[in-house]
């Protein structure tokens, strides 16, 4: 049966993008049943509706407390009955309640190369701490902000001139590869969140996640 996946997304969208573009290709593996955002011009839901996909909008300025978006945005996504919800730039802190329902199949993107630079501005902060490289990663989310088991991550070097608007596109580039490979993996029952480890294909992960480059050199 084709997994049921649910994005949720604030902004533009690129990444859910890439996943639409790359399960279209694969349609009894997996399809997007619905995409959630938290802000009504979020340019993604035109991605979305553009690839005939439902979309809801729950604005969290509409509610009091954290707690009460959380509890609503739950019920929304609940609705499409997902096996998998991937955050792909959902710019919001999650409560532990939320997190705890969707444990095990809750997949974020980050664009750093955690345990380094959680949070925000993670291309500034990769230049101002003289990294040598940086990149973006794909892990399960947990109760901790950007801390959950890490699955993939992808790397470029940092170049001299490169700056922050440089680093981003390049990053981008890389997510567009590393979240519909994770996908599919979750997709095709391969990845699994065991305890607090992540397994592939029954084996545990190594704490600093799978490297793309090694994947695609073989390794
Ligand atoms: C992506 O670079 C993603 O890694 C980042 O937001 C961007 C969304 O771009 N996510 C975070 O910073 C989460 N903390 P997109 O809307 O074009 O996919």
């Amino acid at each position: 049966m084709s997994c049921r996946i649910v994005v949720l997304i604030s902004g533009s969208g690129t990444n859910l993008q890439a996943l639409i573009d790359d399960l279209a290709e694969q349609p009894a593996l997996a399809s997007i049943v619905g995409v959630v955002a938290n802000k009504v011009d979020a340019y993604g839901l035109q991605r979305a509706a553009a690839a005939g996909i439902a979309t809801r909008v729950l604005n969290h300025r509409d509610f009091s407390d954290r707690e009460g978006f959380d509890h609503a945005l739950q019920h929304e996504i609940d609705a499409f009955e997902p096996d998998l919800v991937l955050l792909a730039g959902f710019m919001r802190i999650l409560t532990a309640q939320f997190v705890r329902h969707f444990r095990g199949r809750l997949l974020n993107i980050h664009p750093s190369l955690l345990p380094k630079h959680k949070g925000l501005q993670t291309h500034q902060r990769a230049l101002d701490e003289g990294d040598a490289e940086h990149g973006a990663t794909v892990h399960f989310v947990t109760e901790e902000l950007d801390g959950g088991p890490l699955i993939l991550q992808g790397r470029i070097k940092i170049a001299s001139d490169d700056d922050a608007s440089s680093l981003a596109a390049q990053v981008q580039q890389l997510e567009y590869r590393l979240f519909p490979l994770v996908t599919r993996w979750y997709a095709a029952g391969r990845l699994h969140l065991d305890e607090d480890r992540a397994c592939l294909d029954g084996s545990p992960i190594t704490a600093s996640g799978l490297r793309l480059e090694d994947l695609e050199s073989g390794i």
